[in-house]
């Protein structure tokens, strides 16, 4: 497996709880480089468009809601076969089903909400490519040795 990149989202509940230094830890400790890094504040429009294929989900407008509603970091991770990395890291969607050890498991229990889980990456290659450039322009990323 060649190096790959994968976009990642410190959402909105972790930057407010001050545990966003520890989850970029766990990433840089697992492998990951981070070579794009900025912290946002996401108007409706961009989370509408960025979670696009939940459209049709009973949790869209509180997805939107809650990803609105305060500073997040997005970011770019690089490594060996990053995109599953990064989801193993990351813990199962819902945070009463993440593994100990993982960053849902870790920072988002008791869950009272399931759009507050802390993290979001890619699910595979086409969606990293699209959320990268979603969210960067390529003189953002950096190269990393
Ligand atoms: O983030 P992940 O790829 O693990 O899950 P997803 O199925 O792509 O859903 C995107 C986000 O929607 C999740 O991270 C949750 O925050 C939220 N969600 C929710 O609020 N309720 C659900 N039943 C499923 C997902
Ligand atoms: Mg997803």
């Amino acid at each position: 497996m060649a190096t790959q990149r994968t976009f990642s989202i410190i959402k909105p509940d972790a930057v407010k709880k001050g545990v966003l230094g520890q989850i970029a830890d766990r990433f840089e400790q697992n492998g990951l480089k981070i070579v794009a890094m900025k912290m946002i504040q996401m108007s409706q429009a961009q989370a509408e468009e960025f979670y696009a294929e939940h459209k049709e989900r009973p949790f869209f407008g509180e997805l939107v809601d809650f990803m609105t509603s305060g500073p997040c970091v997005v970011q770019v991770l690089e490594g060996e076969n990053a995109i599953l990395k990064n989801r193993e890291l990351m813990g199962a969607t819902n945070p009463n089903n993440a593994d100990a050890g993982t960053i849902r498991h870790d920072f988002c229990l008791p869950v009272e909400d399931l759009s507050a889980n802390a993290v979001h990456g890619s699910d595979g290659e086409e969606a990293a490519a699209r959320e990268i450039s979603f969210f960067f322009n390529s003189d953002e990323l950096v190269t990393r040795v």
